[in-house]
């Protein structure tokens, strides 16, 4: 089931470093399947012509053409690959379900983690599903990806692709439409991850230690990395930038760090309602604890040391005394596995 549509995607960068000049990169079709008839260009790409000044032109167009980090949602976007069923089986909703952001063409991150913390049956008595969230590989890129992602999707039922560009900025996208899925294939997960494919991950501990699968249920619960007290970074030289027209506050409410949270599945179906009626911000972390906030819900600090947002160099009693590393690679990941699931002891775990 594919869906076919043509994008319009604006360039347009507005010069006001030089003091009103108009700087216009102009709008490109991107074309990625076949031509519909559906989408018109929202702005004349012909330059301007006639009275208007330049200042008056900028304020023009500022008014009529969408900041480049500014996102449609909520919005349609179609899923292009599906697993309905994912969810249903003979054990029931289960307990954790993984929602795994890569992009479409880390077909070599996907395989590293099935094979190591994306494994479904790690923890026992314990109901994971695991699914890749990915968009649409680079317009260029996008027939050869079309058929080896058919044929990877064949082999592991696993892929959630869906209709918009798979890029940085459109981040947050993602996230939203893999909670849109969840709302409506998986609705009773107990518990949500949400997860990049950049990490190691410890399922063991994320389950006993901070999820407690005989624990009371905690309709409230989001943990990961809590920042605080973070503010918008307003220099467009960092990656993290937001202009104030995106974002005004100079403050951002509590958030769980981006490589990855969990949240109960009750409290990621109130993040997905509230999140309709916010302006949807790329800092996917960030709107997150947006969405907390509007519902007056606060993150629940994990055991200390738990989620690490930084790189630590591996090794077995640490590793197993935590539940999530940044940055860990394919061919890392692979290289570490073995060693880490051996199950002899040496050193104490909670
Ligand atoms: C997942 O883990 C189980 C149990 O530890 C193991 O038997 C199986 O081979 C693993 N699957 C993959 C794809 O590595
Ligand atoms: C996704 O991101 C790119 C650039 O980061 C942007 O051009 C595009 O319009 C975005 N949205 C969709 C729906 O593809
Ligand atoms: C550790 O290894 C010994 C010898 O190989 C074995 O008898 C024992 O059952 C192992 N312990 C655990 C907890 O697996």
């Amino acid at each position: 089931m594919k869906l076919i549509r043509r994008h319009l995607v604006m360039g347009a960068l507005l010069g006001t470093a030089f003091g009103g000049l108009l700087i216009l990169l102009g709008g490109q079709f991107v074309d990625f399947q076949t031509p519909s008839m559906d989408l018109k260009p929202l702005v004349s790409t012909e330059p301007a012509r006639g009275s208007l000044s330049l200042p008056l032109r900028k304020f023009e167009w500022q008014a009529r053409t969408p900041h480049p980090l500014d996102l449609k949602y909520p919005y349609p976007y179609p899923f292009l690959l599906t697993h309905p069923n994912k969810c249903k089986g003979p054990r029931g909703a289960p307990f954790l379900l993984m929602l795994v952001m890569t992009r479409p063409q880390d077909v070599g991150a996907r395989q590293a983690i099935r094979q190591t913390w994306g494994n479904e049956t790690l923890v026992p008595d314990v109901v994971i599903r695991r699914l890749f969230v990915l968009g649409l590989p680079p317009p260029l890129f996008t027939k050869e990806l079309h058929t080896l992602l058919e044929e990877e999707d064949r082999e592991h039922g696993d892929l959630l692709q869906m209709g918009f560009l798979d890029t940085y900025n459109n981040l947050t996208l993602k996230v939203l439409m893999g909670l849109e899925w969840m709302a409506r294939y998986c609705p009773s997960a107990q518990y949500v991850l949400k997860v990049d494919g950049d990490v190691f991950l410890n399922p063991s501990f994320l389950v006993r230690q901070v999820l407690q699968p005989y624990g009371p249920p905690r309709p409230d619960f989001i943990t990961g990395y809590i920042y605080r007290n973070t503010g918008p970074l307003r220099n467009p030289a960092y990656k993290w930038y937001i202009p104030p027209e995106l974002y005004l506050p100079d403050r951002y409410p509590p958030y769980c760090g981006g490589p990855g949270y969990v949240l109960s599945g009750s409290l990621a179906l109130r993040v997905l309602a509230v999140a309709q009626t916010l302006k949807v911000i790329y800092l996917e972390d960030v709107f997150v604890g947006l969405c907390l906030q509007r519902l007056g819900v606060k993150p629940t600090p994990s055991p200390p040391k738990a989620f690490l947002m930084y790189r630590l160099q591996y090794e077995y009693c640490a590793f197993h005394r935590l539940a999530l590393v940044h940055q860990f690679w394919p061919q890392e990941l692979l290289q570490i596995w073995p060693d880490f699931q051996r199950v002899n002891m040496t050193c104490t775990v909670p």
